[in-house]
């Protein structure tokens, strides 16, 4: 039985008008990353990190799954095999389109986080360094988003599916931070061909066999289009 294993970066949400990272208008243009997106930006100013997650938040909230997330979901539920989603990104849009199959590996804006008893539960909309733990009643809550120098989550699971993966899909990723920008030389490594899907050529590009370049709502459900004809 076949398997795929999917990477997925920022870029499959960008048509669901979420900002990507690494372009000219995206959010490391706007914002520095060691002010908003490491444990020490945290400890030095809790306000501004809440403040950045929150607009987040907000925005994922009102998005809307695109073609690409929908597509991913079609794929899961008509293909043969074993379809898996490592996404990189913390928008729960694969999973409203109706993934069911999703590792979120920088873990997800809709979760909360304790960093005193390690308690997580559904975050509210907006998050505040006053928030109480729910179990522990500290006030030492946190968006549940693995930062810069954290171990991201679910290395458990990934590990294993890039050791036995049939097919290795990367989506909407520019390839620029590790683990994730090593997978398909990993998997690559250990048999599984390779297939980048992005608007253009990412700077790990050379690590794949195949290639198809547009955005993601035309590239990825013409893909999915493809692999499932071709399992008739
Ligand atoms: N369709 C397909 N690909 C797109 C589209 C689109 N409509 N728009 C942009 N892209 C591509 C860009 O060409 C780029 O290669 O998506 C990629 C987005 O790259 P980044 O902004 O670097 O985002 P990502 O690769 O997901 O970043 C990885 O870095 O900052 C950390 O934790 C953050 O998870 C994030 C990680």
């Amino acid at each position: 039985m076949e398997k795929i294993v999917i990477l997925t970066g920022a870029g499959i949400s960008a048509e669901s008008g979420l900002g990507t990272f690494r372009d000219e208008q995206g959010l490391w243009a706007q914002h520095r990353i060691e002010d908003v997106a490491t444990p020490d930006a945290f400890t030095r100013n809790p306000d501004l990190v809440h403040a950045f997650y929150n607009a987040r938040r907000a925005q994922a909230v009102q998005a809307q799954p695109n073609a690409a997330h929908e597509a991913l979901a079609l794929l899961e539920r008509e293909f043969s095999g074993e379809v898996l989603i490592i996404t990189q990104n913390v928008d729960d849009l694969h999973e409203r389109a109706g993934s069911q199959n999703v590792v979120h590996m920088h873990g997800a804006l809709k979760r909360a986080l304790c960093h005193a008893c390690g308690h997580r539960w559904d975050a509210p909309l907006v998050m505040d360094k006053g928030d109480e733990c729910p179990a522990c009643q500290a006030h030492a809550t946190r968006p549940d988003i693995v930062w810069f120098g954290e171990i991201p989550y679910g290395m458990e699971l990934i590990d294993p599916a890039l050791n036995t993966a049939d097919l290795f899909v990367s989506i909407g990723t520019s390839g620029q931070v590790y683990p994730a920008a090593a997978y398909a030389q990993h998997s690559r490594r250990m048999g599984a061909r390779t297939v980048e899907l992005n608007l253009e050529p990412a700077e790990h590009s050379r690590d794949f066999e195949e290639h198809h370049y547009g955005p993601a709502t035309e590239v990825v459900t013409a893909w999915v289009a493809d692999i499932l004809a071709g399992q008739v």
